[in-house]
């Protein structure tokens, strides 16, 4: 079966208002979507209910972040039991931003990864290079160590609820898309990994997103290369132009 092409949009901490979450819905809600493809958006935890119960059937709804615990005193988190019976059925684990500014190791977001599988959540796991990793040829060994931590604590069958967004850090929010060629060489180098690590099958059937500057201009050539599956948009999803990445693949 091929992959179906996925597109997320990561609101990050934005929008500001209500108001313009409402602009943004709104555009999403009465444009001509590409229903091939999986489309979801991932607001703010507060915007979590609202979007869910305003926003068009084919687009669900992502977490951008959840704890690896049930309930209990962890002020500030969200736990994937609630997430699920919120009725929101993905969340983001592992993003850069979480990683460098919370501190979250590999094997915490490994931990999250495999509380939010076990609770039936699906997960757009995020792993990816700083510019000084890649310009030291470390790449490979970078993002394969991010993935190992989730290998170590998954098994076979838990894969087919993970979709993994590969998001170079020096091409997040700096306008720098990785090429093409960059795109589908690391997507491959991922793809390798989890035949050896897990197993040909969940290589052949994991999507691999990509992640980092993607615009209407690139996202048509990005698209077209062979590992890429689709897409992990931040500041442009919160524009008109998303509805253009979301249709990247209709001719
Ligand atoms: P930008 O699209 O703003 O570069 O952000 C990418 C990202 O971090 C998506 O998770």
């Amino acid at each position: 079966m091929p992959r179906q092409f996925f597109v997320g949009g990561n609101f990050k901490m934005n929008p500001i208002s209500r108001d313009q979450k409402q602009t943004i819905i709104g555009v999403l809600n009465s444009a001509d979507l590409d229903t091939a493809t999986e489309i979801v958006v991932a607001p703010p935890s507060l915007y979590l209910i609202p979007l869910r119960d305003t926003v068009r059937t084919e687009l669900q709804v992502s977490a951008q972040n959840c704890y690896y615990k049930d309930s209990g005193a962890f002020t500030g988190e969200i736990s994937p039991a609630q997430l699920v019976d919120a009725k929101i059925p993905y969340v983001i684990l592992g993003h850069s931003e979480r990683r460098s500014i919370f501190n979250e190791t590999s094997e915490l977001v490994a931990q999250k990864t495999k509380a939010a599988l076990n609770a039936t959540l699906k997960v757009i796991l995020c792993v990816g290079e700083t510019l000084q990793e890649r310009e030291l040829g470390q790449t490979a060994a970078v993002v394969e160590k991010q993935l190992q931590a989730v290998v170590n604590v998954l098994q076979e069958s838990d894969w087919s609820g993970v979709v993994i967004a590969y998001e170079p850090v020096w091409a997040i929010g700096t306008g720098k898309v990785a090429t093409s060629a960059q795109a589908q060489e690391a997507h491959a180098d991922i793809r390798q990994f989890l035949s050896k690590a897990v197993s040909p099958a969940v290589s052949e059937n994991t999507r691999i997103i990509y992640g980092g500057s993607v615009t209407a201009a690139n996202c048509k050539e990005l698209s077209t290369q062979s590992d890429v599956d689709g897409f992990l948009v931040g500041g442009a999803s919160l524009k008109p132009e998303f509805v253009d990445i979301i249709n990247a693949k209709r001719n």
